[in-house]
C-alpha cells in the first residue's frame, strides 16, 4: 500500500462508526480507496456514510460469526480483492471483581468482542486478502495488551490474547507476503473514554502513524506514551507494571 501516491484499493473496517474506526474511514476515504466498514448501530453507519460518500456502511456484530460471514460475503461478492483490513471494533468494561456477586454478568463479552471478533473478522477476510498485491491486516489491539489495567482485567486480557495472536498469526502469514501490523494506542480520544480526563492521542494522529507504519512494513506501532513501554518492560518491569496497573 502507498498512502502517499493516493492509490485506490478495496480497504475494510470494523467498528468504522464512531473514534478510531471512523477516523479510518474518513482517512481511507480521502486517499481514494472503496471502504467497506461495519458496526452494529444502523443509525451511526448512515451518519458515516454521509461524511464520507461512497464508503458503505454493514450492520455486523464482529462477536457473532454468522453476522461477520454474512458482512464479508456481501464485500467479497462485489469486490473479491481487499488490499487492506483494519480489525479496529472493541469496547472496554471496568469490572470489580470485588463487587459481592458477579454470576450474573455475562463475563466473556469483552473476550467474544475484541479477541474473537478479530480472529473471525480475519478469518473471513483472508479469501480477499490472498488475491490482493500487497495485502495488509491492521490489529487495533492497546498499550493494556503488554500490561494490564487494574480497572479492566477481562479487556486487557483479551488485548493481550489479539496480542499473541497477532503474533502467531504473522508467522504463519510470513510466506503469503501478507503483512499483520498490530497496533498497541494509549488513550485516544474518542466517545468511548471522553468521561476519562486524562491526556488524549487525536485519534487522527494514530491514524497517521499506523499508515506510516503499513508503508514502512512495520509490524508493531506503538503510539505516544505506549513507546516508552517496552523499553520500561524490560528494564524496570515493576514500575512499568505499577503505572499501567494505574492508568
Ligand atoms: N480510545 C482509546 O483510548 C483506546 C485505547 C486503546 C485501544 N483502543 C481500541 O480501539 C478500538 C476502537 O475504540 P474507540 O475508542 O474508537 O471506540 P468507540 O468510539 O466506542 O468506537 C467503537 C466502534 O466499534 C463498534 N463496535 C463495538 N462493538 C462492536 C461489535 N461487537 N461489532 C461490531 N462493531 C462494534 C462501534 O459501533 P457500534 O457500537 O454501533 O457497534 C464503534 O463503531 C477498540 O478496539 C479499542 O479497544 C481504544
Amino acid at each position: 500500500m502507498n498512502t502517499s501516491m493516493n492509490r485506490r484499493g478495496i480497504a475494510v473496517v470494523s467498528g468504522g462508526s464512531s473514534g478510531i474506526g471512523r477516523a479510518f474511514v474518513q482517512r481511507l476515504h480521502g486517499l481514494g480507496y472503496q471502504v467497506l466498514f461495519c458496526g452494529r448501530d444502523e443509525r451511526k453507519l448512515r451518519l458515516v456514510e454521509q461524511e464520507c460518500p461512497g464508503a458503505r456502511g454493514f450492520a455486523c456484530d464482529v462477536a457473532d460469526q454468522e453476522s461477520v460471514l454474512r458482512f464479508a460475503e456481501a464485500v467479497l461478492r462485489e469486490f473479491p480483492v481487499v488490499d487492506l483490513l483494519v480489525s479496529n471494533a472493541g469496547h472496554l468494561r471496568e469490572i470489580d471483581f470485588t463487587r459481592a456477586d458477579l454470576r450474573a454478568a455475562d463475563l466473556g463479552e469483552e473476550i467474544r468482542v475484541n479477541l474473537l471478533g478479530a480472529v473471525q473478522l480475519v478469518a473471513a477476510f483472508l479469501p480477499g486478502l490472498r488475491g490482493a498485491a500487497r495485502p495488509a491486516i491492521v490489529v487495533i489491539s492497546s498499550g493494556y495488551a503488554l500490561a494490564p489495567a487494574t480497572r479492566a482485567p477481562l479487556y486487557s486480557a483479551a488485548k493481550a490474547g489479539l496480542h499473541s495472536f497477532c503474533k502467531a498469526l504473522r508467522r504463519q502469514l510470513a510466506p503469503t507476503g501478507m503483512l499483520v501490523v498490530e497496533v498497541l494506542p494509549p488513550v485516544v480520544d474518542t466517545p468511548s473514554v471522553a468521561h476519562r480526563e486524562v491526556a488524549k492521542m487525536p485519534p487522527e494522529q494514530l491514524v497517521s502513524q499506523t499508515l506510516a507504519a503499513v508503508d514502512r512494513r512495520r509490524t508493531e506501532v506503538h503510539p505516544g506514551a505506549v513507546r516508552w513501554l517496552p523499553l520500561l518492560l524490560r528494564l524496570a518491569p515493576g514500575l512499568a507494571e505499577r503505572i499501567v496497573a494505574r492508568s
